[in-house]
């Protein structure tokens, strides 16, 4: 197996919809590894997106992400890191599949409810950004 990171966005916590997505989630085969709640101030949030900090929208994106708590997890499963951008589905709300966490949840392109890291090497350092000592999880 191999592990993944998500969190729960802001909108989709705020709305009361963090126990039925990580319900979609362990119901798709993910264990759990690490799981917390947790606020990201403006500075934080921009580290923790510093890949974007070229983009347009990288000032919107940190102030969206530290406008209310968000719930990091630690996912385990084969295929860990495709396998969940699968059940997210795509950034764009508009263009997600059915049945995914996105077209569920999302509200916009930027409150889209849900991050998946993008591969094992991000995986682990986006785990690690919030998470300490998960290799002995
Ligand atoms: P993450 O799982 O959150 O990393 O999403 P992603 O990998 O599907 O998208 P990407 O890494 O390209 O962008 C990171 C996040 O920035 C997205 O999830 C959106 O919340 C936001 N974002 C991406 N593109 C846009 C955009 O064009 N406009 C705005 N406002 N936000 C965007
Ligand atoms: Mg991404």
């Amino acid at each position: 197996t191999n592990r993944t990171f998500t969190m729960i966005k802001p909108d989709a916590v705020k709305d009361g919809h963090s126990g039925s997505i990580i319900k979609m989630i362990e119901a798709a085969g993910f264990r759990v590894v690490a799981l917390k709640k947790t606020l990201l101030t403006p500075e934080r949030a921009g580290e923790f997106y510093a890949v974007h900090s070229e983009r347009p929208f990288y000032n919107d994106l940190c102030k969206y992400m530290s406008s209310g708590p968000i719930v990091p997890m630690i996912l385990e499963k084969e295929n860990a890191v495709a396998d969940f951008r699968t059940l997210i589905g795509a950034t764009n709300p508009a263009n997600a599949a059915e049945g995914t966490i996105r077209k569920l949840f999302a509200i916009s392109m930027e409150a889209n409810a849900i991050h998946g890291s993008d591969s094992d090497e991000n995986a682990q350092i986006e785990g690690s950004f919030f998470f300490a000592h998960v290799d002995q999880y």
